[in-house]
């Protein structure tokens, strides 16, 4: 599915990319480590997370640069979180983004400290910038925090992997979905209401817009894992039923998850109109997310 503001989505893809090779080249640190940083955060991933922190800003009317260290902070953990994913311990894939997974070039311990690198470093880039009021930085910092860690992506990774020796139910699977994919697209979307300077209202229909998105995105990946294209969607295929993950379609059967994307996709735009700002990208970005491929 082609986009009509596709033209504007790339010029924020394109100066976030520039800004997260700058920012890893700068570093005064061993080689082997940048390259490996480097390696799987320039591979090429959709960068939807970015896109919707910009997104949001612009629903505001405000300059989505605003938000350009935050995006690339959260790029950093996302990053971190799928070369950790792949690991032998975790999900063991050899693919990702169309390449070889990180451990597979650089070998684990340089895997498991690119990874770290990536998740420290994230924080020092928004404690960093200057465009951002001591305020927001820590609010920030803190969200980022809570929503990557135990009560976020981590323990949403964690009830994954318990989950391969049990049957979960639809509770259970939502617990998953929601924390460890949900979570840092909910602070995707809240970074960028806050950093344009949004109510307590709105950031909590932002927030029910994101909960909605997030499990329609996981839902979506399950269904990708099981009908996808490996050439399209960059990782293998079927890994999921290999370790006998908990996932929407293996609960619900392919019919039953694609009936809750559209569920959760619709629940997610009802939010968003209510907030009553120009949310036209953010509409876009949400219809890509139900229809994707990859
Ligand atoms: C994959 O995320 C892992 C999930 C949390 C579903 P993406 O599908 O956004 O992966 P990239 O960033 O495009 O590679
Ligand atoms: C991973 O979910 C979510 C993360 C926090 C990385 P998956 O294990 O389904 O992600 P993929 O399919 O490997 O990208
Ligand atoms: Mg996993
Ligand atoms: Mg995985
Ligand atoms: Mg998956």
């Amino acid at each position: 599915m082609s986009i009509r503001n596709e033209p504007l989505l790339n010029v924020y893809r394109q100066k976030l990319d520039n800004k997260l090779v700058e920012e890893i080249e700068r570093l005064q640190a061993p080689d082997a480590l940048k390259e490996a940083m480097k390696y799987s955060i320039m591979a090429g991933g959709k960068r939807i997370r970015p896109l919707l922190l910009f997104a949001t800003i612009y629903a505001y009317g405000k300059d989505p640069e605003d938000g350009l260290s935050s995006a690339c902070a959260l790029e950093m953990i996302h990053t971190y979180s799928l070369i950790h994913d792949d690991l032998p311990s975790m999900d063991d894939d050899d693919l990702r983004r169309g390449r070889p997974t990180n451990h597979k070039v650089f070998g684990e311990a340089l895997a498991i400290l690119a990874g770290d690198g990536l998740l420290t470093y994230s924080f020092e880039l928004i404690a960093n910038d200057s465009r951002l009021t001591d305020n927001n930085k820590i609010w920030l910092i803190q969200l980022l925090a809570k929503n990557a860690g135990p009560e976020g992506m981590v323990g949403g990774q964690v009830a994954d992997i318990e989950a391969e020796k049990k049957e979960p139910n639809i509770k259970d699977l939502e617990y998953i979905h929601q924390h460890k994919t949900g979570k840092l697209l909910t602070f995707s979307v809240l970074a960028g209401a806050k950093i344009a300077g949004a109510n307590a209202k709105e950031l909590t229909l932002f927030e029910k817009y994101s909960q909605h998105l997030g499990l329609a995105f996981q839902i979506s990946d399950d269904i990708l894992d099981v009908i996808g294209d490996e050439n399209v969607i960059g990782k293998p295929v079927g890994s999921d039923d290999g370790k006998s993950k908990s996932t929407y379609p293996a609960l619900l059967t392919l019919t039953g998850a694609k009936e809750q994307l559209v569920y959760h996709i619709e629940k997610a735009k009802n939010a968003l109109l209510q907030t009553k700002q120009n949310t036209d990208l953010l509409l876009e970005l949400t219809d890509l997310i139900a229809v994707r491929d990859s």
